[in-house]
């Protein structure tokens, strides 16, 4: 069998595995990002590919990567949340490994592992966020992943929300990123727990944390913290809004949501329907579309960066 190999770089790990032409993983391995160095970084995942692909036949390596990507498929332009620009990451890897290479955006990479063999596998026409220190956004019309004129469609979570709202790391204000992302999620906590907390848990434990982080907040989440949940809600409707807007361009059978934050399931999801319900454009004569959490989660970007990377080969011939 020839497989390919998933790379996913995330802004504390970077993930690689070996993975069959059905989707399935034979061998991963995950390690720490150094400091986005992206030398460092191209080391790191040579290692990983030489490791994995000791004693298979490798057909190609796809990165997954939480940027702007060309239409090439070869530079990340910009990264938002990490400090990378224009920076020319396929060819410095495609020189360490000698064989073919491609990058792609990490949450289209998400997008089409759960598209192909996720949860949306049944669907046609998907648009996925991905809920993690950013906002991703994959969009699939018509089976194919769209990739816009230059490579960078899909940038879902720059999709303005606010008009003049909070400045956001691509150089914008008042994008649903800001507002719906896990980054944001935290923000929302620690202003309510600031207003005095509804009920005392959270305001308690940023008195005596100094600041809420992710892991408390999923625990608080998790024992049905009502400050929590509704620092939740709040997010929810800050997404629903944004896929009406989504949907009156797309019209989507299905929204997935993937990333960390997706694991609150209803819990996230139910506010979400809510919100979009009310700002949908035909509301009542538009059929509703299925919302939905990611099924692949952790494994979707290897998952997904090595079909696109296994598609990508075929397309210009590459020999394993
Ligand atoms: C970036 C996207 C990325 C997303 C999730 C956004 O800020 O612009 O390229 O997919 O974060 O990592
Ligand atoms: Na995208
Ligand atoms: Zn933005």
């Amino acid at each position: 069998p020839v497989h390919a190999i998933g790379i996913d770089i995330g802004g504390t790990k970077i993930a690689g595995a070996l993975v069959t032409d059905d989707g399935a993983i034979v061998a991963e391995e995950r390690q720490p990002t150094p400091a986005s160095d992206p030398a460092e970084i191209v080391e790191i995942v040579a290692g990983m590919v030489e490791r994995l692909s000791a004693g298979h036949t490798v057909i190609a390596t796809g990165v997954a990567a939480a940027g702007f990507i060309d239409a090439e498929q070869s530079t990340v332009y910009y990264a938002p949340n990490i400090s990378w620009r224009n920076e020319p990451f396929r060819d410095r890897l495609r020189a360490r490994l000698g064989m073919d290479v491609t990058i792609d955006n990490d949450a289209n990479a998400a997008g089409w592992a759960e598209f192909r063999y996720g949860v949306a596998r049944d669907a046609h026409h998907m648009t996925m966020l991905t809920i993690g220190t950013g906002v991703g956004g994959a969009i699939v019309i018509g089976d194919q992943l769209v990739r816009g004129g230059f490579g960078a469609a899909g940038e879902l979570g720059h999709l303005r929300v606010v008009p003049d709202g909070l400045p956001c790391g691509c150089g914008a204000r008042g994008c649903i990123e800001q507002y719906g992302s896990g980054r944001a999620l935290l923000r929302m906590a620690n202003e309510i727990a600031d207003a005095g907390g509804i009920g005392t848990t959270l305001a308690t434990a940023r008195r005596d944390a100094g600041e809420l982080t992710g892991g408390m907040l999923a625990q608080f989440l998790a024992d049905g913290d009502p400050g929590a949940l509704h620092a939740l809600r709040q997010l929810g409707h800050w997404l629903g809004q944004a896929c009406a807007s989504l949907g009156a361009v797309l019209d989507p059978e299905l929204f997935v949501f993937g990333g960390g934050v997706s694991v609150a399931g209803e819990l996230l999801l139910e506010p979400v329907r809510e919100s979009y319900l009310a700002h949908l454009p035909a509301r009542g004569y538009h059929p509703e579309p299925r919302f939905v959490v990611a099924e692949l989660v952790n494994d979707a970007g290897v998952v997904g960066a090595a079909d696109l990377a296994r598609i990508h080969a075929a397309a210009i011939g590459a020999a394993p």
